[in-house]
């Protein structure tokens, strides 16, 4: 399938970002594009990277080529003058060019450990933030009451839950609304569904005037099975789903026993969604639904009709969001179907109505998946059209793509249904928990337990995540849980490694403190120069959310830690200022990860 949504409204930010402290590469640019201003050249041409030859070099600007047909000179010849004033640059060891005109950086190891040093006194490890918050809010989960989660609802919660965070740990206002799915004809066929079994309920006696009872009339397993019982119901008769339809429409009405059992029905829902995010790691600062936002669907409705916006077609309210230029059919917006109700549309419609009116933000994010695209395309088309946003006000779709399983379609259980969230959870949990078991013997039931719910957890949300959001990917258990290679499981065992340093450290009275000393080898050095690199992850991982580039970042980063410890022996190290540097340098390794790790949602457990 195209996706035609990765076009769609991301408005790449250019906003100025003040930094608690410079990225160090922002520090190396700015060198060099002086440097290039001095010789005479634009200093647009002193771009730097990071070198995609680390044999040779560690950091190249390749500017000297496209500045050579401005400027009608050799590379070569541009290179040579830039290069001469970079000689006396105090901040680098060694500048020189390679092939036409490449100029290749190597730092000083002074000035690579005063960085690394000012990163570990910095707040947020160098992180840059933004200058202007934004207010943004994500909407993800989408959880539907009085269903269960079940595996279409995981990578919603995973990604919405990352961006949420990255959002906040660079300083902007983020707020995650899970906006439930608590107002369409779900409720009415479970409303009918009960009043089938337990008719002489007050909630049905429409001339019942009294108060109803506080305890809700079911369990959350008994809810759980009224609606796929009233889903089969309805699907096979025609009749019943009248009746169902009847019942939304008199709920969303105002029906005073419905409105009362439908409150039932969202209190024990919510209390048992709200345990299964728990488990998740995932946790929102709104509870709304799709109902929250009926107090502004007749302001908005109001609105459209005043400044003609709406049409009748068929019967039903819609506004026509074409436009001459489309490449594929966009089918008008519906904002009530022909018998008067609303739908999924008009309560989507309405909730930007209100988030607009309650929070006025710069950028509302939907992490929902692909599937839902066009409407989505719709839902923005509408309201730009009929002008309730302001222009500024950036709409973001994130569509992601589906979790399939080995077959490549979309995962399910062994018996071909629809996987319950819960279920795929302590399956990997358990998948965990054999493996722990097997290296860990020692290790009492409970703790291991703990360890494996921490385990399990990360070997789902890093087998997600470093999956690039709109792909779909194959759930492989075997190769998730994996403690080796590019797992979760991999990172926190890196991670539980330096834990374990520390403590023996610990036990010989060395606590982690005071400067980390100028790298003693090659891979020591590597390790920093990744390390220094955490800043520029996590905003341009944000900017264009991509959370797979944290991924790909902390794995990259545990391998060379691996390298490092597997080089030296750093409890029996003899030298002591030697030994306390490298004590530090693990420390920080540490903080590195698990603050990357906790924009992930995961945490590590003290030991596996
Ligand atoms: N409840 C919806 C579903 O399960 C997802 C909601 C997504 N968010 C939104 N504003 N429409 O498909």
């Amino acid at each position: 399938m195209i996706n035609i949504c990765s076009v769609l409204e991301i408005c790449k930010n250019t906003k100025v970002v003040i930094e608690l402290m410079e990225k160090l590469l922002s520090k190396i640019n700015n060198i060099v594009k002086q440097k290039f201003e001095k010789c005479g050249y634009d200093r647009k041409y002193g771009v730097v990277t990071v070198s995609n030859r680390p044999d040779l070099s560690q950091y190249q600007c390749n500017g000297a080529l496209a500045a050579a047909k401005k400027y009608r000179k050799s590379p070569i010849q541009i290179a040579n003058n830039v290069i001469e004033e970079l000689n006396s640059v105090d901040e680098f060891e060694k500048v020189f060019i390679a092939g036409p005109g490449f100029i290749n950086i190597v730092l000083k190891d002074s000035f690579l450990i005063n960085y690394i040093n000012e990163m570990c006194n910095s707040p947020k490890l160098g992180c840059p933030q933004t200058e202007k918050p934004e207010t943004i809010i994500i909407d993800y989960g989408g959880a539907n009451v009085a269903k269960p989660l079940h595996v279409g609802h995981l990578r919603t919660a995973i990604i919405g839950e990352t961006l949420k965070r990255m959002g906040k740990f660079l300083g902007n206002k983020v707020i995650g609304d899970i906006h439930m799915g608590d107002w369409g004809l779900q409720m009415g066929m479970i409303i009918t569904e009960m009043k089938k079994h337990q008719g002489d309920l007050p909630y049905f006696d429409e001339n019942y005037t009294g108060e109803y009872p506080k305890e809700a009339p079911f369990t959350v397993d008994e809810l759980n099975e009224i609606y796929p019982a009233a889903n089969r119901r309805c699907k096979s008769n025609e009749a019943d789903l009248e009746e169902a339809r009847n019942a939304t429409f008199e709920l969303q009405n105002g029906r005073r026993g419905y409105v009362a059992l439908w409150r039932h029905i969202i209190d024990v829902s919510v209390a048992d969604l709200k345990k299964n995010y728990k488990s998740l790691n995932v946790s929102f600062d709104l509870w709304n639904g799709e109902s929250d936002s009926t107090k502004y669907i007749d302001k908005a409705v109001d609105y459209l009709k005043k400044n003609n916006y709406v049409q009748k077609s068929e019967g039903a309210l819609v506004v026509d969001v074409s436009t001459e230029n489309d490449t594929y059919p966009v089918p008008p917006f519906m904002i009530y179907k022909s018998d008067g109700a609303a739908l999924y549309s008009t309560t989507d419609l309405a909730t930007i109505w209100g988030r607009v009116e309650e929070y006025d933000p710069d950028d509302i994010i939907y992490v929902v998946d692909n599937r839902q695209c066009l409407h989505f395309e719709q839902l923005f088309r509408c309201v730009r059209k009929a002008k309730i946003v302001k222009d500024s006000l950036k709409l973001e779709f994130i569509g992601f793509g589906t979790m399939n399983g080995k077959d490549g379609k979309p995962y399910k259980t062994r018996e071909g249904g629809v996987m319950k969230l819960e279920n795929l959870i302590s399956t990997v949990k358990n998948k965990v928990l054999e493996k722990l078991k097997e290296n860990r013997p020692d290790v009492k039931e409970d703790e291991m337990n703990e360890i494996a719910d921490k385990v399990g957890l990360s070997a789902l949300k890093y087998g997600d995540l470093s999956n690039q959001i709109s792909k779909n990917y194959i759930f492989d258990i075997d190769r998730f849980c994996s403690f080796e290679g590019n797992t979760g499981p991999y990172i926190l065992y890196t991670v539980v490694r330096a834990k374990s340093i520390l403590r023996k450290a610990e036990s010989e009275g060395l606590k982690a403190e005071g400067r980390i000393l100028e790298p003693q080898s090659e891979i020591e050095r590597d390790l920093m120069l990744k390390l220094a690199k955490f800043g520029e992850v996590i905003e341009g991982s944000f900017e264009d959310r991509t959370p797979n580039r944290i991924c790909e970042y902390i794995y990259d980063v545990s391998n060379q830690f691996n390298k490092f410890y597997h080089e030296n022996k750093i409890i029996t190290e003899e030298d002591q200022n030697k030994k306390m540097s490298w004590i530090n340098l693990t420390a920080f390794t540490k903080k590195v990860l698990e603050t990357c790790l906790d924009i992930l949602g995961i945490e590590a457990p003290e030991r596996m």
